[in-house]
């Protein structure tokens, strides 16, 4: 039995068209997804949060709400960074508490949660308020390939994630560099926890559908996949070649023709999307990072950098110090925040001399505000650095700061209590909504 989670409203459109699908692009098509027959569907979470506000002028937390009184037969689900929420920061317990809380209050069923160094106590407070709140959870696994990412270090982390007593695994192959074979021999040791696995991978390099087969064929439960027309490239592999692909030898039940809505849905929809488009800008295939191991959106960062101090040309000498810094800071896997600390120190390195200059970011990682990195930081670069690292969990450090946000946000901005929430993880972004939103209330009132 193979069951499928649909990402298209989530990372999807988050991967193919930078998150921009509007809440009134959403809603009319929700009663067909519903339809479908799929174990859940990714909804929230990750940078659609962020975008919501800031881009599209809307309330992310109506949207959630919105989406449930449609879907009342399939799980929602939504995806943490641990600690850092939606955000790029750790935050303290009591506004994980309260986050967490509040968005399965506001009808998520299903909390995936991943820490970007797989310190698993980054995922404790969120794991344990979610199962509070009555949602199944799933524990992240990050996928990245190292040295020290060996089947054992895998597995070991497996059974670490299965203390914290969730309901499922998910291997989280965040740049599509988990191959078909790999994944075999993973699910394989990971089944052996006994929980249910997840994959969730990306076609970026062009072989997540293999993977998903061969992962299947491992004993693999949950495949994250989308619809057709939001599928491939940077996106998920779709749900409807799964479909044909599997149910020859796994059962699988699905309503084809409600999968054709949703399919024309948003293929006219997407190409409303066409300046943001992935596919127009980037080839169908991308094995970079297969070949130097650096995710798409870190290298079009570096680039970015390098561009900034007229040093393009220093690229492939960047490319080279990537894996060097990674070793030298304990292998983090490349992933938000990870990979933009890794990336500036690797660019600092190539143009100002090794370890010359050390910024903040870095020296917080070194210190272990972010959690424990893979393996341990080279002892050249600790004593460059001189850092005190710390030994506690890194929100342990942090002090509660609800009851400050709550004064801190004009009154006359607030509706509800998730806007304090939504100003705690991104205060600007946040503030800056509440005051149009304000606005647009008044216009409102004025003209009726
Ligand atoms: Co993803």
């Amino acid at each position: 039995m193979v069951k499928l989670l649909d990402t298209t409203l989530r990372d999807a459109q988050q991967s193919l068209i930078a998150a921009r699908l509007r809440t009134d692009q959403i809603l009319p098509i929700l009663e067909d997804m519903d339809s479908v027959g799929l174990f859940a569907m990714e909804v929230w979470g990750g940078a659609t949060f962020d975008v919501c506000m800031r881009f599209l002028d809307e309330d992310p937390w109506d949207r959630l709400k919105a989406i449930r009184t449609k879907v009342r037969n399939t799980k929602l689900s939504a995806l943490f960074r641990g600690q850092n929420l939606l955000a790029y920061r750790h935050y303290p317990d009591d506004i994980v508490e309260r986050f967490v809380k509040k968005s399965v209050e506001n009808g998520i069923d299903i909390v995936r949660v991943f820490d970007a160094l797989n310190d698993i106590r980054n995922l404790k407070t969120a794991v344990k308020a979610a199962k509070g709140a009555g949602a199944e959870v799933q524990c992240g696994i990050v996928y990245t390939i190292s040295p020290v990412h060996t089947l054992e270090y895998y597995s070991r982390l497996g059974e670490e994630l299965a203390s914290l007593e969730p309901d499922y695994l998910c291997v989280k192959d965040m740049s599509g560099i988990l191959t078909p074979y790999v994944a075999f021999q993973l699910v394989t040791a990971l089944k052996r926890i006994g929980l249910p696995i997840d994959l969730h991978s990306h076609c970026t390099a062009g072989f997540a559908p293999m993977t998903y087969l061969k992962a299947v064929e491992a004993g693999a439960d949950i495949l994250d996949c989308a619809i057709s027309s939001m599928s491939g490239a940077t996106s998920q592999p779709p749900i409807e070649s799964l479909y044909y692909a599997l149910r020859e030898n796994y059962p699988l039940e699905l309503n084809l023709h409600a999968l054709q809505r949703v399919a024309e849905y948003f293929w006219e929809i997407r190409k409303g999307y066409e300046r943001f488009d992935y596919a127009k800008k980037e080839r169908p295939v991308d094995l970079g990072v297969i070949i130097h191991q650096i995710p798409g959106g870190m290298l079009s960062n570096l680039i970015y950098q390098l561009e900034q101090q007229r040093a393009l040309h220093r690229l492939e000498d960047v490319l080279k110090e990537v894996p060097r810094v990674r070793e030298d800071l304990g292998w983090p896997p490349l992933v938000t925040p990870t990979s933009q600390i890794i990336g500036a120190q690797a660019v600092l390195n190539v143009l100002v001399g090794r370890y010359r200059l050390i910024p903040k970011e870095v020296k917080d990682y070194i210190r272990g505000l972010y959690g424990r990195p893979p393996a341990p930081i080279s002892k050249e670069v600790l004593e460059l650095t001189k850092e005190e690292v710390i030994t506690v969990r890194p929100a342990d450090l942090l002090p509660p700061l609800w009851e400050k946000i709550r004064n801190e946000v004009p009154r006359d901005l607030v509706e509800k209590e998730e806007d304090y929430l939504s100003y705690a993880l991104l205060p600007n972004v946040a503030l800056e909504f509440m005051q149009r939103r304000k606005k647009r209330f008044n216009q409102k009132a004025k003209t009726i």
